[in-house]
């Protein structure tokens, strides 16, 4: 079952009733780690043809936007919608492969590890999501944080396209995620992300972020993001 939030109230739902619903729609995207999910809304709003599906683990942060989202299309309500509870290392059957495109930005916590450190379950999350061909957007900045910098961050290398192309390009491929190319996003390139984190951070002249751009290719092994340890015959030689 997935759990969707609509306001303060919660919902279980089946995979069915997401197909249903999606359905009409020319494709669906999803932003993981969306945050409060006001760009997910507004990208909704402004792409009537598409499904959109925001997850984060922290549901209240999610309760004003689903809200809205929930109400009649007059009022704001948004058919295209959904906002679901889950963390990237938790993806289950019922969401596997719903993303045509996906989207993270400025990850925090074990999702912005994972993706810094190509960690196989975090990897394997962001695959299980997706569908074979669907493209990855993710704009990554370790330094989102004022000091006291979080314990989660302060061990991570510094993330450049260098350490992206020489570190990252194996592990994701690994993952079915295949790396097209990277890149630093200046200042103004942030801003115009348009996210709640994206915004605020321009009020403070963030430092550059990186741009991963990848695809979800097809695997030869099953994925499974349940498991925080790979398949042996597959991360042998690391
Ligand atoms: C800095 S906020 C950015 C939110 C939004 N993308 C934005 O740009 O405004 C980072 C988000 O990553 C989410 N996150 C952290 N760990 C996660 C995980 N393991 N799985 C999914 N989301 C996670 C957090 O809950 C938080 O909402």
């Amino acid at each position: 079952m997935i759990v969707v939030v609509h306001g303060k109230l919660t919902e279980e739902i089946t995979r069915a009733q997401v197909e249903q619903r999606s359905a009409p729609y020319a494709g669906v995207r999803v932003d993981l780690g969306a945050g409060d999910g006001a760009w997910a809304y507004r990208y909704a709003q402004s792409h009537p043809d598409r499904f959109v599906v925001a997850i984060d683990p922290v549901r209240e942060n999610m309760r004003e936007y689903s809200a809205r989202a929930a109400r009649k299309p007059e009022r704001g309500g948004l058919p295209n919608m959904l906002y679901v509870v889950a963390s990237v290392e938790h993806i289950l059957d019922d969401l596997r492969e719903i993303a045509d495109e996906l989207y993270i930005t400025l990850p925090w916590g074990s999702l912005m590890r994972g993706l810094i450190l190509a960690e196989p379950q975090v990897l394997d999350g962001v695959a299980a999501l997706t569908r074979p061909g669907a493209a990855v957007h993710l704009v990554l900045n370790t330094r989102i944080f004022e000091d006291p910098v979080p314990i989660e961050a302060r061990d991570l290398p510094e993330l450049t396209p260098a350490y992206v192309n020489e570190q990252l390009r194996e592990p994701y491929e690994r993952s079915a995620l295949h790396i097209e190319a990277t890149r630093e996003l200046n200042a103004d390139e942030v801003a115009a992300l348009n996210t709640t984190w994206a915004k605020r951070l321009s009020h403070r002249h963030p430092p550059p972020s990186v741009l991963i751009e990848a695809r979800r290719v097809q695997r030869t092994m099953p994925l499974d993001p349940g498991s925080s340890s790979p398949p042996v015959e597959e991360r042998a030689g690391e």
